[in-house]
Parts: structure tokens; C-alpha cells; sequence
């Protein structure tokens, strides 16, 4: 080979180098910064530690020309796929190219990310999508459902093993949605991230409902109505930061346990004003996100589905530097009752925290689930059992606080002993029967009251009785139904405590292929 020609191979690959950068071309990438949107490669850097994404067959070319498809002028087929790192820990990484043919998912996009989802699961690392397409490209037909197709069943086969991110930064129309409904969480950038099985043109022509691309699939509609999304960002700069932090929390698959930060908070500390932040009138509400932040580590909580069932919380935290799963009813939010939603919001969240070695820790303060003809119909019974299934299968540490309401089904629900909590604590304020004293009084001496000379002075007089017995967490701890009465101001130390001494829990479930846990 001449001097020439060997400078002349260098040069082709830096110019195909070159040509990759470019995307779809000048013209489509000013159309892409016009609608407010970067472009997939400056997403990838913004996501990724400088200097580390290693890309992966970029060169690969589609065959299918049908209807014109004219793919000379581009490179790449509308996905990069490559891997990098987050923080110095490793993640595979997958981006649509809208400025490829609307990022449409072809037969190349289907083989690329085929790839890189295998190494993901044999690499053992995170993996994350960065959506921003038309779906499956109309012009391939079943070439393009083959591509998504692969990745459907790689989600599928790969949930459990490794965390898998989705993040919505344009529109992801049609059954491209199924990607991300398949993935651990899915963030969604307001104003410019839309998900639909069915968009605004196909809506008004089968049922004539006209909506628009928001109102139907936005951030804030999936965020708080839907549930889909359990993140929401301002910006596309947000959004890379909140993945770096969620992703700061998970180890990066099911056999590493979460990773530990240096602690930062004193693991003794103690916190007076918990012990009156439970309010003396038991009708009154209180913020528990204010006791999640007092007991955590300062500044830890990262809050997930913060929009949708807000009646429920969950997320992480840290415990003396180690990562922990946060479940907690919000007195704030229709009294903490337990409904739908909130089943659905818990239950999937215990499972991901299992699946991950999280250790649950449950704050519980609920009068009950939620009664009414629509929780009934909408099959409140089949949703909240999921909550029963996904702590009874949990093997991970379980730490439960029992707050104020610990009523009937509520009390077993969350994270009570009989599912296998390893430590249940309340505190002095708990109050564990069967239902609330005026509802127990009405069922019990609904005919005494009719008869009473004084109705109201006996309907007094037995709910302080049945306050007395009941409204308090010594009838349960006498019965060993619990494991301590502690001060508020307490429980930081206290969980700790118990955390490290359940560090290396054993336990096994029956074998079994799998459960069938009520969907
Ligand atoms: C091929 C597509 C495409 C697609 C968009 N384009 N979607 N090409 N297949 N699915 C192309 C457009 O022709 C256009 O090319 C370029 O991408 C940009 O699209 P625009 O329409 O100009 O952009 P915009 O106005 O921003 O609208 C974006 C959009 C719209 C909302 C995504 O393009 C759209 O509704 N696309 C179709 C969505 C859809 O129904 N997809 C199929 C879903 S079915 P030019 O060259 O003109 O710029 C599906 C089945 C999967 O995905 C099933 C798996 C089980």
C-alpha cells in the first residue's frame, strides 16, 4: 500500500466519522433545535461521563429501499447504540436519531439494539433508552415489527437482572411505547416528550374526539393521570441530571447489592420534632414526606411517581450511606386510604426493590382502602392485593414504622409481620384494630345508640372506650403483633441499627417457575 492510500483509509473513516455526526443533515437538525430539542449525540454527552460513550455499530447500513427510502444521505439508520459511564459505573445506552427519518425504528434499529441490550445483560449493566421517534418505520413493514419486536422480548427476558431506563424527549408513538412500558422507570420531558398508542389523527377518525398531542399523551398527563411516567424534567439538561442521580442509587444489576455512599449524616441522630408531628386530633393531617426527610439520611430522598397517587410515596433514600427503598402512605392525600392507583404505585415498587436487594423500609398510616362504587368496579380487590403479593415474596430486609393508623386490612397490607416484615416498630401515637372507633361503634351498638336516653353521651362514651383499648400500639405489642413501641425522635438510630443487623438476610421463597401475582 502507497503512502497515499494508507492516508487515504484514514481519511475515509473520518469522514465517515464526520458524516455520522451529521445525522440527518444540517437542515434537520436546525428543524430539531427549532422544536426545542437536542440532538441525539449531544444527549448521549450530556447523559454520559465526558469523553467515555463508545459507540457500536455505527456504520451499519439498511437494505430495504422500498417507497423510495433513499438512505445515502445519512449514516446510522436513526439509532446510536454504544455504552459509557454514569459517575465512573458502566450503562449501555441506546438514542433515536429524529433527524433520521422522524427516528423511526427500522430493521437496522432492531439489530443495534439487539446488540447492545445483549451486552447490556451479560455485562451486567444498566441499560437506557432515549426515545425520540415516529415508531415503527412505515416504509420497512414487517422489518421494522421484527426490530421492535427483538427489543419487546429483550425487555421482557431483561427485567429483573438489570435496571432499565427510558427517557421521552420527543414523541414515541404506537407500539413503540411498549418499549418503555416494559422498562424499571420511565422520565418524561415536558413540552417535548409524548406517549400514545393511538395519536390525535387515528383518535379522531375512529370515535371523532378531537385532543391534542399534550392533553392526550404529555408529561403531566402520564406523570399524574395515567402513571405511566415516574419522572418528570423541565428541561432535557434536567432530565440527564435527575437519570445521573436515580441511577447513582441502583446497582447495576440483580446480583450487586445497591451502592454505598460515604455517610455523610450522623447515623445517632436524633429528632425531637418527630415526636409531635403526628397531630393529637387523629382526624388531622400531617406531611410524611417531612418524616422521610427527617429520618434519612439529610437530603437523600429521591422521590419516584411524586405526581400520581399521591396518597402513597415511594422512593430512595439513604440509611447511613446505604441505599434503601422508601414506601409511605401520606395522611396529606385522601387521608393515606389506599386505592387503586396507590396498589398499583406500591406493588411495583416493592417488586423493583426486591428484584434489586433494596431493603423496604415502610412508614404506615392508613385508615383503610378507599370505599366507593368506582374503587369497587375498577377492582380495587384485584390491585390491592398486589400490595399483599409484592411484600409477602419480598426476601429482602423489611423495616416497618407504624406511624398513627395501622386499620384493618391497611395494617396487614403494609409491610405488617404476617407478610414477614423483619422488624415492625410503632410509635406511641400507632393505633392497630380492626377499623376507626366511630365507624367500630356503629357496627357494634348501632341499636344501644338507637335506644340510649342520651345518644350522643353514650356514642361518646363508647368511642373513648374503644379509644382506649384500641387506639394505641400496646394491645398489639402485648400480643407480640409488633416488635418495640419507639419515641419518633428515635427511629433514624433504630432502623439503622436493625439494618445493619439484617445486612446478610437469608431467606428462600418455594420453588417455583414463577407466582401469578393478581395483575
Ligand atoms: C417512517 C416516519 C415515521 C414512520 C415519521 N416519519 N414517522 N417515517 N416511518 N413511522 C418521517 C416523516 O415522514 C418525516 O419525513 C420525518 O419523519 C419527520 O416527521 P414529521 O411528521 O415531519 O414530524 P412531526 O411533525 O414532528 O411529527 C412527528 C410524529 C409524526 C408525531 C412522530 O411524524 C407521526 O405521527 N408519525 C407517525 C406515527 C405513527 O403512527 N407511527 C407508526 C406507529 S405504529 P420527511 O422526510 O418528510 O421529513 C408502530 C407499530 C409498532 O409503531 C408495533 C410494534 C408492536
Amino acid at each position: 500500500m502507497t503512502k497515499n492510500e494508507h492516508e487515504a483509509m484514514i481519511q475515509k473513516l473520518l469522514d465517515k466519522r464526520a458524516k455520522l455526526k451529521e445525522g440527518g443533515g444540517a437542515d434537520r437538525i436546525e428543524a430539531q433545535r427549532a422544536k426545542g430539542k437536542l440532538t441525539c449525540r449531544e444527549r448521549i454527552d450530556k447523559l454520559l461521563d465526558p469523553g467515555t460513550f463508545q459507540e457500536v455499530m455505527p456504520f451499519m447500513e439498511g437494505r430495504i429501499t422500498d417507497f423510495d427510502l433513499d438512505k445515502s444521505r445519512f449514516l446510522g439508520d436513526g439509532i446510536v447504540t454504544g455504552f459509557g459511564k454514569i459517575f465512573g459505573r458502566r450503562v449501555c445506552v441506546y438514542a433515536q436519531d429524529f433527524t433520521i427519518l422522524g427516528g423511526s425504528f427500522s430493521e437496522v434499529a432492531g439489530w443495534k439494539v439487539s446488540k447492545i441490550m445483549d451486552m447490556a445483560v451479560q455485562a451486567g449493566v444498566p441499560v437506557i433508552g432515549l426515545s425520540d421517534g415516529g415508531g415503527a418505520r412505515i416504509q420497512e413493514g414487517v422489518y421494522s415489527l421484527w426490530g421492535f419486536g427483538e427489543l419487546f422480548y429483550r425487555n421482557s427476558l431483561a427485567s429483573g437482572v438489570i435496571p432499565q431506563i427510558s427517557v421521552e424527549l420527543g414523541p414515541c408513538a404506537g407500539g413503540a411505547v411498549y418499549s418503555p412500558a416494559l422498562t424499571d422507570f420511565i422520565l418524561m420531558v415536558k413540552g417535548i416528550g409524548n406517549m400514545f398508542i393511538t395519536g390525535p389523527q387515528v383518535i379522531k377518525a375512529v370515535t371523532g374526539e378531537e385532543v391534542d398531542m399534550e392533553t392526550l399523551g404529555g408529561a403531566d398527563a402520564h406523570a399524574t393521570i395515567s402513571g405511566v411516567s415516574h419522572f418528570t424534567a423541565h428541561s432535557e439538561d434536567e432530565a440527564f441530571s435527575m437519570i445521573r442521580h436515580l441511577v447513582s442509587y441502583l446497582p447495576l444489576n440483580n446480583a450487586e447489592q445497591p451502592p454505598a455512599v460515604e455517610p455523610t449524616d450522623d447515623p445517632m441522630r436524633t429528632d425531637k420534632s418527630l415526636n409531635t408531628i403526628v397531630p393529637a386530633d387523629p382526624s388531622e393531617a400531617y406531611d410524611m414526606r417531612e418524616v422521610i426527610n427527617k429520618v434519612f439520611d439529610l437530603g437523600s430522598f429521591f422521590e419516584v411517581h411524586a405526581g400520581y397517587a399521591q396518597n402513597a410515596i415511594v422512593g430512595f433514600a439513604r440509611l447511613h450511606g446505604q441505599a434503601v427503598g422508601v414506601v409511605g402512605q401520606q395522611p396529606n392525600f385522601l387521608g393515606g386510604a389506599i386505592d387503586i392507583n396507590a396498589s398499583d404505585k406500591i406493588a411495583r415498587f416493592v417488586r423493583f426493590c426486591d428484584a434489586f436487594n433494596f431493603p423496604i423500609i415502610t412508614f404506615s398510616d392508613s385508615p383503610g382502602f378507599l370505599p366507593g362504587v368506582a374503587q369497587e368496579h375498577g377492582g380495587i380487590i384485584r390491585h390491592g392485593a398486589k400490595i399483599v403479593y409484592a411484600y409477602s415474596e419480598a426476601t429482602v430486609p423489611k423495616l416497618t414504622v407504624i406511624t398513627r393508623k395501622g386499620y384493618g386490612g391497611a395494617y396487614i397490607v403494609m409491610g405488617s409481620k404476617y407478610l414477614r416484615a423483619d422488624m415492625v416498630y410503632a410509635w406511641p401515637t400507632a393505633e392497630i384494630a380492626v377499623m376507626g372507633a366511630d365507624g367500630a361503634v356503629n357496627i357494634l351498638f348501632g341499636k344501644e345508640l338507637k335506644n340510649a336516653a342520651d345518644p350522643k353521651a353514650e356514642r361518646e362514651r363508647l368511642v373513648a372506650e374503644y379509644r382506649e383499648k384500641f387506639a394505641n400500639p400496646y394491645a398489639a405489642a402485648s400480643a407480640g403483633h409488633i416488635d418495640d413501641v419507639i419515641l419518633p425522635e428515635e427511629t433514624r438510630p433504630r432502623l439503622i441499627a436493625a439494618l445493619e443487623l439484617l445486612r446478610d438476610k437469608q431467606t428462600k421463597l418455594p420453588p417455583k417457575k414463577h407466582g401469578n401475582i393478581p395483575l
